[in-house]
């Protein structure tokens, strides 16, 4: 279970983030919405190490982990699919693969095995595995950032707008396996500017707004999708 409680943060004296407040059950999935410049990064980076908070904790279960670095992170088993589909252009489809598991590259067999877990998540992968990643199309590298995020044997995945600059038919791929990833039991969070994909996905909905949440509600046949919108669009009351 992740918890974030009563969060700022922010890059030197500007606070981007105030009093962010939420929990995310263990096996469960939480989606935060919000507009370019909301905060939705910010607060996947707080979350991942990558930002210290100013003030408030964050607790992955039980245990303190705001004031661990990102790499002390990866060994509490969080691990980020950051924003923008980023791959070392110049190394090999696998090498990429492969540096998600370089904490624990001693484990030889454990990390071949879950190479292989990998190319059958992602055939193309396997297709294009000698390929210099920086070759590859939008959808297959945001496969590719997954498939490195999966090899650090995560307890918690973060996913910073996986569906961003892809065709439907790509995001509905995608979609369906954070679907799988999900019935197999690991915690997301999941920040996205989709918002019926959220809704598909997640059982907990946030809006945010210049860093605050403006919307948070369980996801259901209860949700008011035109309201959703509203606060999405900024009209709604926060
Ligand atoms: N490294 C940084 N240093 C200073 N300010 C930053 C930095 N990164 C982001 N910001 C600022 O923080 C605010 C929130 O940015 P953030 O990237 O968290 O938004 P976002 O919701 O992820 O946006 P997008 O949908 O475009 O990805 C913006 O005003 C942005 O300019
Ligand atoms: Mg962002």
């Amino acid at each position: 279970m992740l918890e974030c409680r009563n969060v700022d943060a922010g890059y030197g004296k500007v606070q981007i983030l105030h009093g962010l407040d939420f929990v995310v059950p263990t096996g469960g999935l939480s989606a935060i919405l919000g507009s370019n410049g909301s905060g939705k990064s910010t607060a996947m980076k707080t979350v991942a190490g990558l930002v210290k908070p100013t003030s408030g904790e964050i607790l992955l279960d039980g245990h303190r982990i705001d004031e661990l670095g990102a790499h002390s992170m990866a060994a509490e088993g969080l691990s980020l699919v950051p924003q923008g589909k980023e791959v070392l252009a110049g190394l090999s489809v696998e090498e990429n693969i492969l540096v998600g598991a370089y904490h624990r590259r001693k484990d030889r067999h454990g990390v071949a095995e879950d190479l292989e877990m990998v190319y059958q998540e992602f055939p193309r992968l396997r297709t294009r595995r000698k390929a210099a990643a920086g070759l590859l199309s939008g959808g297959e590298r945001q496969m590719l950032s997954l498939g490195r995020a999966l090899m650090a044997r995560p307890r918690m995945l973060l996913l910073d707008e996986p569906s961003a600059a892809l065709a439907p038919k790509v995001v509905g791929e995608i979609s369906d396996i954070i679907r799988k990833l999900r019935g197999r039991g690991l915690t997301m969070l999941l920040v996205e500017q989709n918002v019926s994909m959220a809704l598909e996905l997640a059982d907990e909905i946030h809006i945010l707004r210049e860093g605050r949440f403006a919307y948070s509600r369980k996801n259901g046949p209860d949700v008011d999708i035109e309201e959703l919108r509203e606060f999405y669009l900024g009209k709604g009351r926060s």
